[in-house]
């Protein structure tokens, strides 16, 4: 009796004990838990709360975030109670990168940054690290877990990263389940979005434009965004295996940055350079092997149904066919042509062989041929979803095309599941594109992805990772049962998809007529498509429509013209789903090039030209939609015309319904 009450004496002062530890851990005040960005006006703090680790976040003492909490899922027990701060530390970075190619050359990267050091109290005694970056044009941060006895290989069942938002702001958004992030982007209160992708863009009743995405994803799987249906509070929803985890982790371990741009302007969105900047620096070396360019394909052909991707009599990849772009290419210096439906497994789309050509596609005839009119075969590697077997293959695959001088290869991932299995944006998919990205590096061979996981910035690292899709394209216009994109798509795109990176949109139809699908057509005007070159940001751009098409059409000029590798990027005017101006100066010249598209209605818009160096002069050829132009029922009007203008002048240019402007501007 008496050593039971001795028992029960010492569980209760032990309990007393740990109610004291956690009373003390509520009420931990925590010094130099602020990190400001360097301009000063965006600020995050962090606390903790019962135990738990949050951050919030100001910009100009205004709330961007309130108090939304960190932590983890883990299979062996959550990482979110229990919590305390050990240490804080401070500092600064600043340097000005550049890149390879891109929007602009010269990129600043300046940041403070906060590290704060967490302890998990419970039994596990596990620590991880909270690494917050805060620029002038945003934030990100990111969880790392440093090497230690009590956390070594471990699984995360979910990640519990919160943006709890003080107000319902406007969002646009596709749904988290799209296949290949092939959606229209809709706006919707935060209250009402259910499980969305990044980047999800907002806009606040003040005026505040924020974008919450993610930078580097590497060995993880991509966030997504879940509401709650009833608050403005969204929680890190990562996309699972099959079998229901998210990640395998071992420890060192770090997840990618969690990332929010926060703008005064729809403009300055685009203009944020933080998800780059939060990606590693060039690991390949040399790149002067890789170059930006426009090419043309054999492609839009077989979307329209003319050509066929397997072998039979309308083969799109017959030799003959082949030569006939290449000569079209040299002629109108396209540097590459795409040419798709070259291998054997097309019947089946499931064992695609990627060093076995269709008889009727001559790739050392078509390769020489290439090489002596300066034009490059783009090679395509369509998998099917069916990884493993492109896996198998891979070396032989890049080296083959390597053998006959192609550096381009798009890839492309078509199957609603990876093997059968996992989706495209799950850490098993997540590892596959990057294991793709290496080794056709080692070829140096540069890529195209499509069916991609959402990019991140990756191309910052890998520079060879030129564009991707992640977004649904112009070639829905050839085929989508709902008639195509509608309009106002590409006022919104740049805001949402495009701040992932390069998108391989494939703008450039000149024929508005499907004959395969009366119904379903491209939703603008031909100088609308011209636009679309410069708006739609891509180092690598195709001109997606059939060379017939474009033979004799004056408007084809801009396409022509029109670089793909900029030395500057400016945003003059934009209202998201309404309206987009963007000018974009030539890395090669000095020439500037813009582009202004409207969705379904009409507008003046008025375009301030001092972008332009203020003390010269320029000729400015204008391609601009002809009278009665209409996306729906006279899509051709173009009028193309020459003024001399300068930094002073305001254009001021009428767009049809989806119309727009294209406009060279080559200095005098
Ligand atoms: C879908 C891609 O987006 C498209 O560009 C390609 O032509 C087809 N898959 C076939 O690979």
């Amino acid at each position: 009796m008496m050593s039971l009450n001795k028992e029960i004496k010492k569980t209760y002062l032990l309990l007393l004990f740990f109610v004291g530890a956690l009373l003390h851990i509520n009420a931990q005040s925590l010094k130099n838990n602020v990190v400001k960005s360097p301009d000063g006006t965006i600020s995050i703090e962090i606390g903790i709360y019962k135990s738990r680790i949050f951050y919030k976040v100001t910009k100009k003492g205004k709330t961007i975030l309130n108090p939304s909490f960190l932590g983890f899922e883990l299979k062996d027990g959550a990482l979110k109670d229990n919590l305390s701060v050990q240490k804080i530390s401070h500092s600064q970075f600043d340097e000005t990168w550049k890149q390879p190619w891109g929007e602009e050359i010269e990129v600043r990267n300046h940041y403070n940054e906060m590290k704060v050091w967490v302890k998990d109290n419970s039994i596990f005694s596990r620590e991880f690290i909270i690494d917050f970056k805060v620029f002038d044009d945003g934030f990100g941060f990111r969880y790392e877990f440093p090497k230690q006895k009590s956390l070594t290989e471990f699984v995360i069942m979910d990640e519990l990263t919160e943006f709890n938002f003080p107000e319902d702001h406007k969002t646009w958004s596709i749904p988290y389940n799209t296949e290949f992030y092939e959606g229209l982007y809709k706006p919707n209160p935060i209250s009402k979005l259910d499980t969305v992708a990044t980047p999800l863009t907002m806009e606040s009743k003040s005026g505040l434009f924020l974008t919450i995405h993610e930078a580097n994803l590497t060995d993880y799987a991509a966030m997504n965004l879940a509401g709650d249906k009833k608050s403005s509070k969204l929680t890190a929803f990562l996309t699972p295996w099959s079998t229901g985890e998210k990640v395998f982790a071992k420890a060192p371990f770090r997840t990618p940055w969690r990332i929010m741009i926060i703008a005064d302007s729809a403009e300055d969105l685009m203009l944020s350079r933080l998800m780059l900047n939060l990606n590693e620096p060039n690991k390949l070396g040399d790149v002067s092997w890789i170059k930006p360019g426009r090419y043309i394909g054999i492609w839009w052909g077989m979307h329209m149904k003319k050509y066929t991707w397997e072998a039979g009599p309308n083969h799109g990849a017959k030799t003959e066919n082949v030569l006939k772009y290449i000569d079209f290419a040299s002629k109108y210096k396209f540097s590459g042509v795409l040419v798709e439906g070259w291998n054997k497994g097309w019947e089946d789309w499931k064992s695609f062989e990627f060093t076995q050509p269709y008889p009727d596609f001559d790739i050392k005839k078509i390769t020489d041929y290439a090489k002596s009119k300066n034009v490059t075969l783009i090679g395509h590697h369509e998998t099917g979803g069916n990884t493993k077997n492109y896996e198998s293959q891979l070396s032989d695959a890049f080296a083959y095309y390597k053998k006959y001088g192609v550096d381009v290869v798009k890839t492309g991932y078509v199957g609603g599941k990876l093997d059968g299995k996992e989706l495209h944006s799950s850490q098993y998919g997540v590892h596959h594109y990057r294991k793709v990205i290496e080794e056709a590096a080692k070829y140096k061979i540069m890529i195209d992805n499509h069916e991609p996981v959402m990019p991140t910035g990756l191309q910052r690292t890998l520079p060879n990772l030129m564009t991707q899709e992640g977004v649904r394209g112009q070639e829905w216009d050839a085929w989508s049962k709902d008639g195509g994109n509608p309009p106002e798509h590409t006022t919104i795109v740049p805001f949402t998809r495009g701040l992932a990176g390069p998108v391989d949109f494939t703008p450039g139809t000149f024929n508005f007529t499907n004959t395969a699908l009366p119904n379903t057509k491209v939703h603008t005007t031909l100088a609308k498509q011209l636009a679309l070159s410069v708006v739609i940001y891509s180092p690598l751009q195709m001109a997606s429509d059939m060379i017939e098409n474009y033979e004799s059409d004056p408007a084809f000029e801009f396409i022509t013209s029109c670089p793909t590798d900029w030395s500057k990027t400016v945003v003059p005017d934009a209202k998201i789903g309404e309206f987009v101006t963007i000018a974009r100066k030539d890395k090669a010249s000095e020439n500037w090039f813009l582009g202004s598209i409207t969705n379904k209605d009409t507008r003046t818009v008025k375009l301030d030209l001092k972008f332009l160096d203020p003390n010269k002069k320029y000729r400015a050829k204008i391609f601009r939609d002809g009278k009665d132009a209409d996306y729906e029922t006279n899509p051709y009007p173009i009028i193309i015309e020459e003024k001399e203008v300068d930094s002073k002048t305001i254009l001021s240019v009428e767009l049809a319904r989806s119309g727009g402007v294209a406009i060279i501007f080559s200095q005098l």
